[in-house]
């Protein structure tokens, strides 16, 4: 071998494959990049065209020379890459802020580093001149399977970044006037009930949590219908949050959503709420930045508004149903077994509200069965809101989806405790029995019972039917089908991931329902899902009008989220009295924030928020 065949090598096809798929991945993220800060943008084409180069000279032009200048090259880019994900880059939209890895920038670093292993290889040994074809396909092959697939995942998760900036309602000159922010609760001089919430972490049974005033669930907070309540949200997280009051009708701002009616509480930072508790009636609040991580790490509590004019019932207790905090065990109000004071003849009004199941990919989804035994029962209300004529049943079971809530009202017997029971969590192996949770009201022996065969409350036929503005309707302003569906593949916020869908489309990219103020709303629901999906909204009380096409018999049923399970369809109705931009979602935190969320958008309001990365607000 002389002196000038040494440095001749063969075409590299393996490498030129790698640093191909990784350019195509800098392309694709190029236009993002240039939208969001000029210099990485052009950055990202420099670099994508300087690997086509180099992938094109590979072929046609291999030498030791060129190898050496691949390692070198391709070493600073990964080099370059590493430090913007630990220490940030000097030059970068905020200096020195380390970045998320996102799949794209995962899979071009792992196509350069494979690319850099090849050229090692490749200057290590001796450089055969001529190869045999065989030998060719054999070195080339794993590289022609493996290069496409991840160029694919990178290409398509970079053309579908997360979001820098989305609004749901922007402002639009000429069309919206109005912004969220005006949207307050009116002056007035309602009885005062302030409260302070500082959110921090803690230590709950010995586990990490995040909670209000220092307990799971936070605070109850009681009112009167018709008090300004005054609430003072005092961070002290690590991270940015925000409360949403959950089933109240509060003015837009007050809405607590991140990116939507606020920017996210920074930590260190505070937020007043403030409105009327006109509604009388069992709510809760949590957290809605990043819900599905902080309300499960423990940021939610009970918000009870008692009727004006009534005289309270004897014992008025509300439980919290909920997952402990970075556990699959389930709890109310904090414990496993609850024991509440009742004396024979009590009357007792028991607020159930699932908050938050652990048991999100079960069977039955995420839905509570709660049954009370030893004593016949009313259901008064649900989701807060009464219910006409509430007849006393048999033990039945609850259905409740998370973020409902049922009133359960009974007398206590004259001997023997009553109990709620048929609280699930999960179990942590397939064939071991799921933790449960019960609460004991009073004392004495409590009359066994086979749960699990007792019958399921049917809302559509219970109570007295009575005049209801919705139900009555014969015409609607505004009618959309909403279509559930789970496990779709897709490209989203920078992934591939199999999104939950309304209408085939997930969030922040669903279409908005569009209404005017004192429009009658109704919407389809149908679930072509295999799971059960309860369908919240924010601001607005549903009329549920039918189940399956049929109307329904019983009382009039007012709810904020309709549970809706596989294979059914529900059509629910309200009115637009409320002005704002709301979000319309599944309370199954991981649904909302695969994909199930959207917004109800009035005419000629905006929202000066954005959710994505440049604010950092991400609701669900
Ligand atoms: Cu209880 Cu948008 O949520
Ligand atoms: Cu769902």
């Amino acid at each position: 071998m002389n002196q000038s065949s040494e440095s001749r090598y063969a075409p590299g096809y393996a490498a030129t494959l790698l640093t191909l798929g990784a350019a195509a991945i800098h392309f694709a993220a190029a236009p993002e990049h240039l939208s969001e800060y000029l210099l990485y943008g052009i950055f990202f084409v420099l670099l994508g065209a300087a690997q086509v180069a180099l992938a094109v000279a590979l072929v046609v032009a291999p030498s030791r020379r060129l190898y050496r200048g691949a390692l070198i090259g391709t070493l600073a880019v990964i080099g370059i890459w590493l430090m913007s994900r630990t220490t940030g880059l000097p030059i970068a939209p905020i200096p020195w802020r380390p970045e998320a890895i996102a799949f794209p920038d995962f899979a071009a670093t792992l196509l350069e580093a494979i690319a850099c292993l090849v050229f090692l290889v490749r200057l290590w040994r001796r450089p055969p001149r001529r190869r045999g074809r065989v030998r060719v396909v054999l070195t080339t092959l794993p590289a022609a399977l493996f290069a496409p697939l991840i160029a694919f995942g990178g290409v398509g998760g970079a053309l579908s970044p997360m979001p820098a900036a989305y609004n749901t309602a922007p402002f639009v000159a000429g069309q919206t006037s109005t912004s969220v922010v005006d949207l307050v609760a009116p002056d007035g001089n309602q009885p005062l009930k302030e409260f302070t919430l500082t959110a921090a972490t803690t230590t709950v049974g010995g586990r990490t949590a995040w909670a209000y005033n220092g307990t799971v669930p936070g605070p109850e907070l009681r009112v009167r219908q018709g008090d300004r309540v005054k609430v003072i949200l005092i961070n002290h997280l690590p991270a940015a949050t925000s409360i949403h009051w959950h089933g109240i009708n509060v003015p837009n701002e007050m809405d607590g959503v991140a990116g939507i009616t606020q920017d996210a509480v920074a930590p260190g930072g505070f937020f007043v709420y403030e409105f009327i508790a006109n509604e009388p009636g069992t709510y809760w609040y949590h957290s809605h930045q990043d819900t599905m991580n902080q309300v499960p790490r423990g940021l939610f509590g009970s918000l009870v508004v008692e009727p004006n004019g009534s005289t309270p019932t004897a014992r008025d207790y509300t439980l919290m149903i909920h997952a402990l905090p970075n556990s699959d065990a389930v709890a109310v109000n904090g414990s496993g077994n609850l024991h509440l004071e009742a004396n024979p003849g009590d009357t007792v009004r028991l607020r159930l509200i699932d908050a938050i199941s652990a048991m999100d990919f079960g069977p039955t989804g995420t839905v509570q069965m709660p049954v009370l035994i030893g004593a016949p029962y009313t259901v008064a209300a649900l989701d807060g809101h009464d219910l006409n004529q509430a007849q006393p049943l048999g033990p039945a079971r609850i259905p409740l989806g998370m973020g409902q809530r049922a009133d359960l009202v009974f007398t206590m017997p004259s001997a023997g405790a009553v109990r709620l029971v048929g609280i699930r969590g999960i179990a942590p192996f397939p064939w071991s029995r799921p933790a449960a949770a019960s609460v004991t009201i009073g004392d004495g022996p409590v009359p066994a019972a086979n749960v699990s065969s007792l019958p399921t409350f049917d809302l559509t036929r219970y109570g007295v039917a009575a005049p209801d503005p919705l139900l009555d309707a014969t015409r609607f302003d505004v009618t959309r089908q909403i279509v559930l569906a789970g496990g779709g593949a897709m490209f989203r916020n920078g992934n591939f991931e199999f999104a939950d869908t309304f209408n085939g489309q997930a969030s922040p990219l669903i279409q908005p329902i569009n209404v005017r103020l004192g429009d009658l709303v109704r919407l389809h629901i149908v679930n072509r899902s295999r799971a059960t999906h309860p369908i919240h909204i924010h601001g607005h009380i549903f009329s549920v009008l039918t189940k399956n096409g049929r109307k329904i018999t019983g009382s009039p049923v007012h709810l904020d989220a309709i549970l809706v399970g596989p294979g059914d369809s529900w059509d629910v109705g309200f009115v637009a009295d409320n002005p704002g931009i709301w979000m319309l979602h599944c309370h199954v935190l991981v649904h909302a924030a695969g994909g199930m969320s959207m917004t109800i958008n009035y005419d000629g309001i905006y929202t000066p928020f954005t959710m994505g990365t440049a604010s950092g607000n991400i609701p669900e």
